[in-house]
């Protein structure tokens, strides 16, 4: 099976590539393709010496050339950032003068990643559909990854939304409860970025509330809230739940701090040195320090699934809503636990959402439709429309200001500005 990898250069590809090593005996050719030649270099080189060092068979070859890279491949990971860190760092930054959290996949800084990304992986996933094999499918790591799936879907790709955040609390629980992490089956459900772990079963038994009783503070720790919401909630928010509930504690603390952006910029030039080091010949433990655990991982099991392969493995995707979630459109993108075959995920049953879920999932959906229409038809108003929908922007001043800095600060990536 050859697979392709769009943005096959970033730093954060030794992670994929010790996944395909060590689990992925169906790979034949993993083909690393990305525009920045130099960086594409050292990862390639690298990434074919992991193969080596795991005794591999299969090739790790790499080009600047798109159309090239994807000609006959079965599977296509697509894992670009459009305008590298430097717009993500403006992403963290321009929301903050009006008080607004500064992220780069949730609130105005996910929607000015949206708007310059979604053209760029449309027309990627377009000559994918032209040179891959028939019925190949495309695995989208590419954030905003429910807005970006979407899109995919909506122009007639067989495309998969994939993101970490479930894998890690699979093996995140596995470990606190010592089982194998296979053996924890999450109810997962939300939008990207914006999930709750409702319930982790083990052998069908509901593991979560003595989770919740034993390792409360640690939990809240992981997810950077006060353990008290985990209670109220009765479950385990993400992470990026952690925006929408310390909103503003976010604002507050990114006040004369580094981006994340910042120290990601600065994490890339460091590795990128270990990575030229011929002696290397596994991913680097500093790698760790960026938040891409364990998707390789999830990576690999999605793709061996979808190839037939996995009939009883779970896994978390972004696939259509098509009735799951009956408060939201058929056409909708979600997040939840699915099994994966050649048809394509199928989504376990889902629970009804607590009205608090509920809620926060439909206005953010709401906000991913119009999110998307600024991104395919561009224009000031719709930027503004989109904005004024967001839960964590709203006030039609903000939205107002927000619009004229968004389109300021990336008028370079967007056509129509
Ligand atoms: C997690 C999220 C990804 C995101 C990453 C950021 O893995 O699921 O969607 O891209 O964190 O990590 P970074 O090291 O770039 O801050
Ligand atoms: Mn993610």
């Amino acid at each position: 099976m050859k697979i392709a990898v769009v943005g096959g250069g970033s730093t954060y590809t030794p992670e994929l590539v010790d996944g395909f090593a060590r689990l992925g005996t169906m790979v034949s050719e993993l083909v690393l393709i990305d525009p920045a030649a130099d960086r594409l270099g050292v990862v390639g080189a690298l990434s074919a010496r992991i193969f080596r060092h795991h005794g591999h068979p299969g090739k790790v070859t790499w080009t600047t050339d798109l159309d090239a890279g994807v000609t006959d491949a079965d599977a296509a990971v697509i894992q670009l950032r459009v305008g590298g860190q430097a717009a993500r760092i403006s992403d963290e930054t321009f929301p903050l003068d009006c008080g607004c959290v500064g992220q780069e996949t949730t609130g105005a800084g996910g929607l000015a990643k949206a708007l310059r990304t979604v053209p760029v992986v449309l027309d990627v996933a377009e000559r994918i559909r032209t040179r891959a094999r028939p019925g190949a499918w495309i695995v989208d790591f590419t954030n905003p990854v429910g807005i970006v799936t979407r899109a995919l879907l909506d122009a007639g790709h067989r495309a998969v939304g994939l993101c970490n955040v479930a894998i890690g609390f699979q093996r995140r629980f596995a470990a606190l409860l010592g089982v194998d992490p296979a053996a924890v089956v999450l109810d997962h459900v939300g939008l990207n970025h914006l999930t709750w772990e409702r319930a982790a079963y083990v052998d069908g038994v509901d593991r979560l509330p003595s989770l919740l009783h034993d390792h409360l503070p640690a939990l809240a720790e992981d997810v950077d809230l006060d353990p008290g919401v985990l209670t109220a909630l009765g479950n385990v928010p993400s992470y990026y739940l952690s925006y929408f509930y310390a909103h503003d504690r976010h604002v507050r603390a990114a006040a004369g701090a580094p981006t994340r952006g910042e120290r990601v910029a600065e994490l890339e030039a460091t590795l990128l040195e270990m990575y030229r080091d011929p002696a290397l010949t596994e991913k680097p433990a500093l790698l760790g320090e960026r938040g891409g655990a364990y998707y390789s991982e999830a990576a690999v099991g999605l793709i061996a699934a979808l190839h037939g392969h996995d009939p009883d493995g779970v896994h978390s995707v972004n696939l259509r809503n098509d009735g799951t979630l009956p408060f939201l459109p058929d056409e909708a993108v979600i997040e939840l636990s699915a099994r994966a075959s050649q048809a394509g995920p199928a989504p376990l049953p889902v629970t009804p959402l607590a009205p608090d879920l509920a809620g926060l999932v439909a206005h953010v959906s709401g906000y991913e439709e119009l999110a998307l229409d600024a991104a395919l038809r561009g224009g000031r108003h719709r930027v503004y429309r989109a904005l004024l929908a967001h839960p964590l922007i709203g006030q039609h001043e903000y939205a107002d200001t927000l619009t004229d800095k968004l389109i300021a600060a990336g008028a370079q990536h967007l056509a129509w500005a």
